[in-house]
This record gives C-alpha cells, structure tokens and sequence, in this order.
C-alpha cells in the first residue's frame, strides 16, 4: 500500500515535471520520494537552482514561501497548508518597523523560521546553520536577533565581541528541554555523546557535544559510532535508527515532538500534486521582494 502511494506520486511528479523538496524532519516515507533533503539553509540554497514546472516542498509553511519567494514563476504547493512553524508568527512585523524606524543603524537579524511579512521588515536571515558565520560578517555595532532567543544566545556565546540585541522568542518544542533531562539522560547513557539543537535553551546547550542543525546532527552522527543522545525532533532519532541499527539514538526529551513538521503524509502529497489537495502558495509581488532581500543577503552573506 505505502510502495504503491509512493509509485503514484513518483509518477504524478514527472507528468508535472515536479520536484520534492523535504526536510530533514519529515516522515522516513517522504524523504524517501523527496529529489532532496536537507535543514533549512540547505532547502533555501536548493531552491535557488531548480530546474521543474512544479515544486512541491514537505516541510512548514515559511519553508514554502522561501521556495517561492526565489521562485516567483514557477508553482509553489504546500502539501498540507495547516503545516506552520508557530515561531513564525511570534513577532508583530509592525513592532520591528517600529524598532528599526527608532533604531536606523541597527541591522535586524531574522531567523528563517520567521512570516514572509517579517522578514520584509528585515535585513538578513539567518538558520541555525548559517547564524554564527553570518552574525560574524555583519559590521553594524547594533543588532537585533529575533525572534528566538536560544539559538541568539548561543551566537552570542560564540561571537563575544558582538552585541546582540536578543527578542524573547522561542521553539515552543525544543525550549521545553532542560538541563534535567540532560543529566537524566547522560546517566541512563554514559558512553553516549549529546547533540543538540541551538534552539534549546543555553543550560542545555552548554551542556552538548555538538551543537547544530538537524543536518549538521544527521553528519555528527553518521560520521561516528558511539550512541548519540539526540537533542531536537524525534524524527532524526527514529531515522538515525533506521540508517545505524546496532547503534542506539535515544531522544534527549519525550517532547521533542513537532506536530507541524508531523502533519504533512505520503497521501497529502499525493493529493497536492494531483490538484486535489494542498495549497499553491501566492504571494503579492512587492511583499515578495521586499523579502527576497535578506534571504539573498543570507545566502550571499554564508558563502
Ligand atoms: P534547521 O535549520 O536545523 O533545519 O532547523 C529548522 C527547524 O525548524 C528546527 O526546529
Ligand atoms: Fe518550528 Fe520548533 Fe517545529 Fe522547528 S521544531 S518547525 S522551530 S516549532
């Protein structure tokens, strides 16, 4: 039943001339359909260079509007449109325009986990991947890091000489982890190393071996042989699991469960590209320019 799903959509998607784009959290069964997986600076950089009619992205919201912010011409489907990073709507983008009309020579950092109205409002975005390399190449004295204040911590952290203005959001899924957890977990799994994701808070940060994306956590991990205690979604657990069978990946915390990046299945993928289900994203064009800039900013800016 699951190989046949996966047949037909494999076949809708070359009579659209589609490709998939999924990341790095979505179901084994997707990635396994997907043309490419990746975190989400991966995905931005990928969608620069697509060579399709159609591209059909499995993962949140704002990851679909990155495609088609870089791809006005072409179509843009979300399978599931309920799918959304609730930190990309943490933040009022009139507060920003506020604050960047107070403070002119601030330069405003934003997380690519951020709405396409917010992002208009700002300078450069950044993913947990790409942030220290391009916080470090930023020359204004002032900067605002927003919305989530855990991965801004950890820039902080590693670029002292910088001064970042950090705003109080965070990751509803990985802000619940605690340095609790750390210890219990390094207890039951002594041998076992800790990688997190900088979404988590700094107690727990501190406290890892490696600190990462969830690509650069699915690299860490493939390039070892010890058992790793994974800190962010539990996808990257069970797929670590399936890649390693001898090797052990327990998750730092039951509630690492991200139920947007869970809501998109094989069937809805089935249904965008058969033009009965999903959403094709549109976008006005000034909005989208105005939030082409800092996407190209950061992806200029990592090179
Ligand atoms: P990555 O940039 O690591 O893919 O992170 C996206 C995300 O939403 C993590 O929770
Ligand atoms: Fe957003 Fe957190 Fe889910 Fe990532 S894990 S998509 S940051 S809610």
């Amino acid at each position: 039943m699951l190989k046949e799903l996966q047949e037909s959509i494999l076949s809708l998607k070359k009579e659209r001339n589609a490709v998939i784009l999924a990341h790095s959290y979505q179901s084994p069964e997707i990635q396994e359909i997907a043309d490419f997986t990746g975190d989400s600076f991966a995905l931005s950089v990928k969608a620069k260079d697509i060579d399709a009619d159609t591209v059909l992205l499995c993962g949140v919201r704002f990851m679909a509007d990155t495609v088609k912010i870089l791809n006005p011409d072409k179509t843009v489907l979300l399978p599931n449109p309920a799918a959304s990073c609730p930190m990309a709507h943490q933040i009022d983008p009139q507060r920003v325009k506020d604050y960047k009309t107070a403070h002119p020579d601030c330069c405003i950092v934003a997380y690519v986990n951020t709405s396409t109205r917010l992002k208009a409002q700002c300078d450069v975005c950044v993913t947990s991947s790409s942030a220290p390399k391009i916080v470090s190449r930023i020359p204004n004295e002032h900067i605002l890091f927003i919305p989530d204040c855990n991965l801004g911590s950890w820039v902080q952290k590693l670029l002292p000489d910088k001064h970042l203005t950090l705003w109080d959001g965070h990751c509803p899924v990985h802000n619940q982890v605690t340095a609790e957890d750390c210890a219990r977990m390094k207890a039951l799994y002594p041998d076992a190393k800790l990688a997190v994701h900088p979404e988590c808070p700094p107690e727990v940060v501190e406290q890892a071996d490696l600190v990462g994306s969830t690509a650069e956590i699915l690299q860490y991990a493939s390039s070892r042989e010890d058992d790793i205690i994974v800190g962010t979604e539990k996808t990257i657990a069970d797929w670590l699991g399936l890649q390693f069978p001898t090797r052990r990946f327990p998750v730092l915390s039951k509630k690492l469960i991200c139920h947007d990046m869970r809501m998109t299945t094989l069937s809805d993928v089935y249904h965008a590209l058969e033009g009965s289900g999903g959403e094709e994203i549109v976008m006005e064009e000034s909005l989208r320019l105005a939030a082409k800039r800092p996407i190209d900013a950061m992806i200029e800016l990592n090179t």
